[in-house]
């Protein structure tokens, strides 16, 4: 069953309901100033951190959820609505939202008034526009009143949900001709503010949200719109907003449109001390003035329009799959953009003062986002760098205002390293610029401790070399990749949390995981100092490498699948020996990508053994058997139920690590099965079970030993967005930038058909046709580069050349 469907000539997902199972979201912003919001018109906005600037307030938790958001009344005699239906869901004649890229748009329709209101964040200011189009469809003049509502977060979301002793007596605003200015803080040492405003004269307007809801009610029934008639309360304290009336009158056919605008400002600090208390409106103003009129509005969008354009025509298929089409061409991307933006901070799922930006998360990001913005890729993979300590390891999280680790979280997850090297590796092969190796980069945020980016990525890899146990393989810390496999909890307390108990890492628990892991970025790294001149570097690096790829052989293979790893204990983890959790994915996935196993048979069996094991309808569950009761010696992973999360879940972030690998042995029918399972697109069809947005991946889609088989959780931030544009787009359709140039290997079903592609790859544009007359699932005969035949796989990149028309034909 669906609730919407794709308009993929518009790159919308169009929704029909507002009762959709779940809050249905998008994002709006590009940079700095961002806003979640449902289809409903619920969420929050803020900027560049959803946990210290977060401009207005969201309940997390609440009931019934997702009330909180901004919303527009409107008063139409004895009736009162919203044209995205909540919160008074009232029952509209018409509701459509419209979710596009980086904006979304509602259309409610009640006796015979039609009311649209789009959303978006222009490219250029910090704000978010609310574009309010209203139409009277009938045949009599209509006479009504407009509401705007937003409830202001007293910034720091962490305290404003919990400090109330303070809270309750800090609320301050101010009002000018149709702009309400949020000042709370500013008279202390923040120099910011936001303001609401519209381009039109106001009837009235109320901040106070006792004055504008009364007592005991909730905005599904404000008083003040009951009553038609704003207060013009000035809040002082308590919890302040922004409402604005409107009154008007349409005559038959007549449209209105209103502009209203939601922003940020700062003043320099130096200027506020010499007026401590008073804002200078100047900022504010000038965005405002930016938006005073449709043509202005318009503009911005046809910007944001033209901005999404450019970025999605850097990789473009054309297939005779609609499916892979829509998820390539624009929602796979998009969600590559968005979990660029957030990491893990701000979703429906995510709080925004829990997690911020995850270390190994925001370098898996990277993979499928580099291609789009190569220069923000670069700031990004700086910035995570300078969270490295100087041993290598790095700190878990950190947030982005301040761009510091959080030394709650700290260390010892000790995949962490690893991924810096597969983040910087990609933005190279996708840039050919080495010149970022020599930037000087500090540890810890240390200045004085810099030292060229090359030095991060060479202590990356002496981490794993100098944190190996017993076997030689890759000792696991707290966890690698599973944050919830914490093999080193031994000393449990009961009632402390999973993660702080217990030392992070003792002289036994080894991982198989990172020990692929190191093979491949270890590889890729030995690589780079190759291509550096660093050849005694090279030759040392691959020389760790081999070494550990023979312990994975040796003490890595369980018979038919590759073990996951050895606890505290020495005892084996993912073993057939064991009694529950006898296979894990992950090392089915990442081992054979990694290229270990293949010519040894290995990579086959082990990715059999995923499809006889771990294969079920809706995905690849993460292990099997699920645990059925708490090991102690495992940790978290055996605390969830079975079927949930890494207990047996569908982790969609490892299904796309099988379906590369099945590339590697060129089965390009169970490649794509793996991949169709998960897809967005294909998953739309039973929106009523999966229940999450079909036009993203989420996290996690409940296992078969859950209860609710196929019920998915944790939608938008995800390394899946990542992971699954690597395997579609590099390994499925097969282009994969490497440090000689573009690489044309697909892996298809074999009833693909023909189909082409466009790449922008550094200076140049790839016109790729691609021909399978034999039905093959993977092996090019022939590849000509401007009607000239090449050997071997990989378009020689040739600088400054604009233009490549390349001719593939599998065999
Ligand atoms: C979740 C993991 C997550 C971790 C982060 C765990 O409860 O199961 O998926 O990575 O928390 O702290
Ligand atoms: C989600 C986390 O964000 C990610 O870092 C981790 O790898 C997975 N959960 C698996 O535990």
């Amino acid at each position: 069953m669906k609730f919407g469907y794709f308009d993929d000539q518009h790159k919308e997902y169009v929704i029909t309901t507002p009762k959709t199972p779940l809050p249905w979201i998008n994002y709006l912003g590009n940079r700095e100033f961002f806003s979640l919001i449902s289809n409903t018109c619920g969420g929050y906005t803020f900027y560049r951190d959803a946990r210290l600037l977060r401009l207005t307030r969201y309940r997390y938790n609440d009931v019934p959820c997702d009330t909180n958001g901004k919303y527009f009344y409107i008063k139409d005699g004895d009736c009162i609505w919203n044209p995205g239906w909540q919160p008074t869901k009232t029952d509209l004649d018409f509701y459509e939202c419209c979710h596009g890229l980086g904006y979304s748009r509602f259309t409610g329709k009640k006796k015979n008034l039609q009311a649209s209101v789009l959303f978006f964040v222009p490219l250029e200011d910090n704000c978010e526009l609310q574009w309010l189009h209203l139409k009277n469809d009938g045949d009599a003049p209509k006479t009504f009143s407009l509401f705007s509502y937003v409830e202001w977060c007293l910034w720091n979301a962490d305290d404003d949900m919990k400090n109330f002793q303070r809270n309750l007596s800090i609320g301050e605003v101010e009002i000018e001709d149709s702009v309400i200015y949020h000042k709370t803080e500013y008279r202390e040492r923040r120099d910011h503010f936001a303001f609401y405003g519209v381009n039109a004269p106001i009837d009235g307007f109320d901040t106070s949200r006792d004055a504008f809801l009364g007592a005991y009610r909730g905005n599904d029934h404000p008083q003040v719109v009951e009553k038609g008639a704003c207060s013009n309360s000035v809040a002082s304290g308590w919890s302040p907003i922004a409402c604005h009336q409107i009154d008007l009158t349409l005559a038959p056919g007549q449209e209105k449109s209103l502009i209203f605008v939601l922003g940020y400002a700062e003043n320099p600090l130096a200027e506020k001390w010499s007026a401590p208390d008073i804002i200078n409106k100047k900022p504010a103003k000038e965005i405002l003035a930016k938006y005073q009129t449709d043509a202005q509005v318009e503009q911005a969008l046809s910007a944001l329009a033209a901005y999404w354009e450019d970025l999605l025509s850097k990789y473009h298929v054309t297939s005779s799959n609609e499916k892979v089409d829509r998820m390539v061409n624009i929602w796979n991307q998009y969600q590559c953009m968005v979990t660029f933006n957030m990491s893990r901070s701000a979703s429906y799922y995510e709080s925004g003062i829990g997690r911020g930006m995850g270390f190994r998360d925001s370098c898996q990001d990277l993979l499928g986002f580099v291609h789009l913005i190569p220069e923000r890729a670069r700031e990004r993979i700086l910035d995570i760098a300078a969270t490295q300590f100087i041993d290598g390891s790095a700190y878990h999280q950190y947030q982005p205002l301040t761009k510091k680790g959080n030394s709650d979280i700290g260390s010892g997850f000790n995949d962490d390293p690893l991924w810096l090297i597969a983040g910087t590796d990609a933005y190279i092969r996708e840039t050919g610029d080495f010149s970022i190796l020599d930037e000087a980069v500090p540890f810890d945020n240390d200045v004085s401790l810099a030292a060229p980016l090359m030095e991060h990525l060479h202590r990356s890899f002496d981490y794993i070399v100098n944190h190996k146990g017993p076997h030689g393989l890759p000792l696991i810390g707290r966890a690698d990749w599973n944050d919830c496999l914490n093999l080193n909890c031994f000393s449990a307390h009961p009632g402390e949390s999973f993660q702080t108990f217990g030392p992070s890492e003792g002289p036994v628990a080894e991982s198989v995981f990172i020990a692929a892991m190191f093979v491949k970025y270890g590889n890729a790294y030995a690589k780079l100092c190759r291509l550096t001149g660093n050849t005694s570097e090279a030759t040392r690096a691959e020389k760790e490498v081999a070494k550990i790829y023979d312990v994975i052989l040796k003490d890595g293979w369980d018979g038919k699948w590759f073990l996951r790893a050895y606890d505290a204990h020495g005892q084996k983890v993912g073993s057939h020996e064991c009694e529950e959790g006898q296979i894990y994915i992950e090392t089915q996935g990442f081992c054979p990508l990694a290229g270990v196993g293949v010519k040894e048979g290995l990579a086959k069996e082990a990715l059999d053994s995923v499809k006889e094991r771990l294969d079920t309808k809706y995905g690849i569950v993460l292990l099997q058997p699920a645990y059925t009761r708490y090991h102690l010696e495992l940790g978290e992973i055996t605390s969830y139920p079975p079927g949930y999360k890494e207990n047996a879940g569908i982790f969609c972030h490892n299904n796309p690590w099988v379906s590369i690998s099945e590339t590697v042995i060129g089965r390009g029918d169970r490649a794509f099965e793996i991949y169709q399972k998960t897809c967005p697109a294909y998953v739309e069809e039973f929106s009523e079970i999966h229940r999450t947005e079909p036009y993203v991946y989420s996290q996690m889609i409940a296992g078969r030993d859950a209860a609710f088989f196929g019920e998915a959780k944790n939608s938008w931030l995800t390394g899946t967005a990542a992971w699954t544009f690597v395997n579609i787009s590099q390994h499925i359709l097969g282009l994969l930038p490497t440090h000689e140039g573009l690489s044309v290997d697909p892996c298809i079903p074999h009833d693909f058909g023909d189909f082409e592609l466009t790449r922008k790859f550094r200076e140049g544009t790839y016109h790729i046709q691609v021909r399978n007359p034999k039905q093959v699932e993977k092996g090019v005969v022939s590849l000509r580069v401007d009607g000239q035949e090449i050997a071997g796989n990989v378009i020689p990149y040739v600088r400054g050349k604009k233009e490549y028309q390349v001719e593939v034909t599998l065999g």
